[in-house]
């Protein structure tokens, strides 16, 4: 017994790179992007379902392995995703199948919590388009959420309560998402939405730079530069409308501590934007009429 105690003591004694405690330390993926949407409407304004003002909005936190592939929907006993994307946990058929979810929305699961306040939060700032904010939260969740070591079931003890950790993720994403002001980088450096000028994916990339402290990922959607009439003859075919930003982070300890340094999305060998390079290739598309007129006095 004694021995057996004098044994164990000194194995304590030495590091084991291999022993890890995966719920003090992420150990699924060592990269930690926090992910913004640029959209100038929901589809759901009938329903209430609208843009904040002067925001870029939440889009996800998602833990990608630092080679840059990542893995998605980690545990089906957790699927709250209304309609899985891809539909196999690999999206190829080979994968296993993601069932769509069938019972009551992610939402409600913060009622018994008494976050009311978080809730309101995540309706005002993590907006869907296309789909109740619910089920984009669900997606959200299962897709990345329970793909982290640090949210996993078993680093919540004996006093678990159902759902704690779908907050306890909330709860961080929207964390991330509050030291991230996408729009107020941009518009300090006059790249302001407006649809009767074009910006530069420089431009929005040295803006960014400067505020976050690394260079995040641009993403764009839409037409491609030489599928415009603009870029016509050239072979740039990047997208032409901003609508993404990624964020990528080493953290210390635990997701949720948010004890998170700044990385270039550059770290992992894969390209920094899908975006047109050429000047002045890019849309930053305005949600409201008018493009917004620069201060007189900027203090
Ligand atoms: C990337 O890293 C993960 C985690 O170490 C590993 O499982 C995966 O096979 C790697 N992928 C590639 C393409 O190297
Ligand atoms: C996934 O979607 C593809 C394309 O719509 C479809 O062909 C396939 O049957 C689906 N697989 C599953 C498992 O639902
Ligand atoms: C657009 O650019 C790509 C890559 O340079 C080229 O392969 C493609 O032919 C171009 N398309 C058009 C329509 O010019
Ligand atoms: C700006 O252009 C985009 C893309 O064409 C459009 O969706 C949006 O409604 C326009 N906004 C205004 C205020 O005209």
């Amino acid at each position: 017994m004694l021995r057996l105690a004098a044994v164990v003591a000194l194995f304590a004694l030495y590091a084991d790179p291999l022993l890890t405690d995966s719920c003090c330390t992420e150990t699924f993926g060592g990269l930690v992007l926090s992910t913004q949407f640029w959209d100038t409407y929901t589809g759901l304004e009938a329903q209430g379902q609208v843009l904040p003002k002067d925001t870029w909005t939440l889009h996800g936190l998602w833990p990608d392995f630092c080679n840059g592939s990542y893995t998605q929907y980690c545990d089906l006993d957790r699927q709250y995703d209304p309609a899985p994307s891809p539909n196999t946990t690999t999206g190829t058929p080979s994968g296993t199948p993601v069932p769509p979810y069938k019972g009551p929305s992610i939402s409600t699961f913060l009622e018994p919590f008494g976050k009311q306040d978080l809730l309101a939060y995540m309706n005002k700032y993590w907006i869907s388009q296309g789909s109740p904010n619910g089920n984009f939260w669900g997606h959200e969740f299962s897709k990345h959420g329970t793909c982290y070591s640090t949210f996993d079931l078993p680093c919540y003890g004996p006093q678990y309560r159902k759902h704690e950790e779908v907050v306890d993720f909330f709860e961080t994403a929207v964390m991330y998402y509050q030291t991230l002001p996408t729009y107020r980088w941009l518009a300090e450096k006059s790249i302001r939405p407006c649809n009767t000028t074009t910006y530069s994916l420089k431009d929005l990339q040295h803006a960014l730079t400067e505020g976050f402290g690394a260079l995040p990922y641009v993403g764009c959607s839409g037409p491609r530069y030489n599928a415009t009439a603009a870029g016509k003859g050239s072979s740039d075919n990047g997208m032409t409308v901003v609508s993404e930003v990624w964020y990528y982070h080493h953290v210390l300890g635990r997701v949720q501590n948010g004890r998170a340094r700044p990385v270039d999305a550059s770290i992992n060998g894969a390209s920094v934007s899908n975006c047109a390079k050429t000047h002045g290739a890019l849309h930053y598309y305005e949600r409201t009429p008018g493009c917004v007129k620069m201060p007189k006095v900027i203090r």
